[in-house]
């Protein structure tokens, strides 16, 4: 199958982000948000990102307009009617994500592709709600998305081959690399690094050395770009609360609790640089 046009359902950091490496690459790009607020943020951000790569010279300023061009504003659902894949981003509840794909196995063409960009909940699950399981597909993008090479292909349980291969040339047309992961719980990102973020927070609870400590020995001893605490920030705590929430339920081992520490920074609302205060504090 040949993809063309592409939607994308959430303009935030990574809808936004996925949005602008579709437009980029070539793909006529219908961006949705609930509101035309967030799809104008999320078209500012592309915008600068596009205009740093001009600056940077990895880019013309015609290729940068070609790239704007190609994306179109959506506020409705129903404009799925004209995508060959539709690739959700929307917030990371399962009751969310489900009536959205409901919504859209009723309107994208019989062929489209369903997408989410999901982080760790169960690409089944989502695919159980349609009548077109077979089409309906996990396509993990890392953030910040313009800069992270990898897209962790997540295979539900009934996912046809066909459909892999399809989402699996579209990722390498995003000049990205693919990885083939099977559904199970963290898929292979998160389960490998949430418990290394979680096990850091437990390192600094009991205080086994400082914040700025921690961080260093991961960057200068495991050469990481960022420190693990850092790096939860950058995620958003809540995030991370998240997925270790998953994990736990999922395998039901107590290895995956999350730190009690993680936990009531989330509840003080310190959920790391989006809201000024994690780990660190941000001006
Ligand atoms: N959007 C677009 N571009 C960005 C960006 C963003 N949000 N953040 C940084 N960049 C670009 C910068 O513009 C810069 O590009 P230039 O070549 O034009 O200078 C380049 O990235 C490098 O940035 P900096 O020099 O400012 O800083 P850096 O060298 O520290 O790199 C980083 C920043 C790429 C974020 C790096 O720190 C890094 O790789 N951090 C780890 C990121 C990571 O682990 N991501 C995965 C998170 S987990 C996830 O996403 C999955 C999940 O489900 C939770």
């Amino acid at each position: 199958m040949d993809i063309k046009r592409v939607m994308v359902i959430g303009a935030g950091q990574m809808g936004g982000g996925i949005a602008q490496v579709c437009a980029q690459s070539g793909f006529d790009v219908i961006l949705n948000d609930i509101s035309e607020a967030s799809y104008e943020r999320g078209l500012r951000v592309i915008d600068k990102n596009l205009a740093r790569s001009v600056e940077k010279g990895r880019m013309s300023e015609e290729e940068k307009s070609a790239a704007l061009g190609r994306i179109t504003k959506s506020t409705d659902l129903s404009d799925a009617k004209d995508a060959d894949i539709i690739i959700e981003a929307a917030v990371e509840k399962m009751e969310i994500k489900q009536s959205i794909f409901r919504q859209l196995d009723g309107i994208a063409p019989e062929h489209a592709i369903l997408a989410t960009n999901t982080s760790a909940l169960p690409i089944t699950e989502i695919a159980a709600v349609t009548k077109r399981p077979g089409q309906v597909i996990g396509m993990h993008f890392m953030n910040p998305v313009p800069v992270m090479k990898l897209v962790e292909i997540i295979r539900g349980l009934a996912t046809e081959d066909g459909v892999y291969e399809a989402v699996e040339d579209m990722t390498r047309k995003l000049s990205k690399t693919p990885v083939e992961v099977n559904d199970y719980p963290g898929f292979v990102s998160n389960r490998v690094l949430m418990p290394m973020i979680n096990e850091a927070i437990f390192t600094l609870y009991e205080g086994v050395a400082t914040k700025e400590d921690i961080d260093e020995v991961m960057k200068l001893g495991m050469n990481h770009p960022m420190g693990p605490l850092q790096l939860a920030d950058f995620i958003g705590l809540d995030t991370c609360l998240y997925i270790m929430e998953v994990l736990q339920e999922g395998f039901g081992d107590p290895k995956y609790r999350p730190c009690p520490l993680l936990r009531k920074y989330v509840n003080a609302g310190w959920l790391g640089k989006k809201s000024g205060r994690g780990f660190y504090v941000y001006e």
